[in-house]
């Protein structure tokens, strides 16, 4: 998008860049800037170098049916059941923030019973498809198909600018595959599942046939060129991985058909569980990590789970914040008497402050309240989520620190301080991966593996 006010924006590039050069954190480490955390919380981080990104699941069967950027691998999930298999002999699973259904699908996998919540509803639905689709007969399947009507189209969501994301040809194809899809009946369970699995097939192959990318973040690339064809052919493609997952399942995994797994579309900070957990495995948003609602607004939209931008904005008000929430929201909880702080948190956002000051622009004013507001919200899911673990039971969170304003934030060290300010016991905090601060690259960041016990 072009600015009205091209030069302004130069001037704010030189200041970022400046500010760059000129930041004390250049070369340094969230190893070195969180000894006084650690050693105030008696705590120490053991090396256990692990593959984390849901990248690696594009080969898996079921967790390939769908694409996300932000997930576990299937892997390391695995090695978490692996590691607590003697620990819990039937273990009953939650993940709070389950995506696409990562750790549940992969719980099914060992015929274990899961529970999720997630409130983005295109990921709720999808994570539930992959959960509940199991006993679909891949012939079936295959039947439908063929006989999907390829003369209704439906018209791309108004609200999307559907025009530029597409290339006109692909645009009125995948219009004439998503019509195909809203004719199938649906007045029993089987065609109603068979349903979901177009659908969730369809919305898979969306950014594949679009002219943009996502890189995580979803944007336009030069030089995309999609062919007419394409929404056919990827359409057929997912279909038939589908229906080869099928086959596996009900040859392989037939006794955990019926395992019982589901995600709600909910708030992971107030929704009220009426299971009990063993463990509780999960990755919560990352404070400056991606924006889950642009990110898949264009399947949210044509699968119609959201009809206006106003949609978008509800959902995103309503999760973890990240650091574009709007700033309306922010400010709403600039003086609400009911937060959740301790004295770590009181000296980042002053030092925050100040560095703002200091640097006299920076890309967000209330990032300090924004800093606030991440943990306040992760307070709430952590102390939901504790309420629901039997005793014995164990909270498994995947977060990854950051470096705001040149002020390092010990996000894996602050979670487990409020892990024992809720009364759990911090029983291990690993480091799985390496990252590079997005502002400063030579700064080294961590991802962490935090355990907490409820005693
Ligand atoms: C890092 S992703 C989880 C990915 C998951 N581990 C996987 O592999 O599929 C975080 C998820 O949290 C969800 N989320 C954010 N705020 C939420 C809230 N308040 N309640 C429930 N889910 C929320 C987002 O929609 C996103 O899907």
């Amino acid at each position: 998008m072009k600015s009205l006010f091209p030069e302004l924006d130069e001037i704010e590039l030189d200041a970022r860049k400046l500010n760059i050069q000129r930041s004390p954190k250049k070369g340094g480490s969230s190893a070195v800037d969180s000894i006084p955390y650690i050693s105030e919380l008696n705590v120490e981080i053991v090396e256990n170098t692990q593959p984390m990104q849901f990248a690696s699941n594009v080969n898996e069967h079921i967790h390939r049916w769908a694409p996300y950027v932000q997930g576990f691998s299937a892997t390391f999930v695995q090695s978490i059941l692996n590691q607590y298999r003697k620990i819990y002999r039937e273990p009953v699973i939650l993940d709070p923030f389950a995506g696409c259904g990562t750790v549940l699908v992969q719980a099914k996998l060992n015929g274990y019973k899961s529970v999720g919540t997630d409130i983005n509803p295109l990921l709720q639905f999808i994570a539930n498809t992959k959960l509940n689709s199991w006993e679909v007969s891949p012939n079936y399947l295959f039947k439908v198909y063929n006989e999907i009507s390829k003369d209704k189209p439906l018209d791309a969501p108004a609200f999307l600018k559907s025009a530029s994301q597409f290339r006109r040809p692909v645009l009125r194809n995948l219009e004439l595959i998503n019509g195909g899809i809203a004719s199938i009946e649906t007045r029993t369970e089987k065609q109603e599942k068979i349903k979901n699995l177009f659908k969730l097939a369809f919305s898979a192959i969306l950014v594949d046939c679009s002219n943009l990318k996502r890189s995580p973040c979803l944007g336009y690339v030069k030089n995309k060129f999609v062919e007419d064809s394409a929404p056919s052919v990827l359409f057929d493609k997912k279909i038939r991985e589908i229906a080869e997952d099928l086959r596996l399942i009900q040859s392989r995994y037939n006794d955990f058909i019926d395992t019982e797994s589901k995600v709600i579309c909910s708030n992971a900070m107030t929704f009220e569980h009426t299971d009990k957990f063993d463990l509780a495995v999960t990755s919560p948003p990352y404070m400056n990590g991606l924006d889950y609602v642009m990110n898949y607004k264009i399947e949210m939209g044509w699968l119609g789970f959201v009809q206006s931008q106003r949609d978008l904005k509800s959902i995103k008000d309503a999760m973890v914040v990240c650091d574009n929430v709007s700033k309306g929201l922010v400010r709403k909880f600039y003086g609400s008497p009911t937060t959740y702080t301790n004295p770590w948190i009181e000296a980042i956002k002053t030092d925050i402050q100040k560095s703002i000051a200091r640097r006299g622009a920076y890309r967000r004013q209330d990032m300090p309240y924004i800093v606030h507001k991440y943990f306040d919200d992760i307070y709430k899911v952590i102390k939901n989520v504790a309420s629901s673990l039997k005793y014995g039971g164990r909270f498994i969170l995947v977060v990854g620190d950051s470096l705001i304003a040149d002020v390092y934030v010990p996000t894996d060290l602050l979670i487990a301080k409020i892990g024992l300010d809720l009364g759990l016991k911090i029983e291990r905090i690993e480091k799985a991966r390496e990252r590079r601060s997005g502002q400063i690259r030579s700064y080294r960041l961590r991802e962490s593996i935090i355990t907490l016990l409820k005693r």
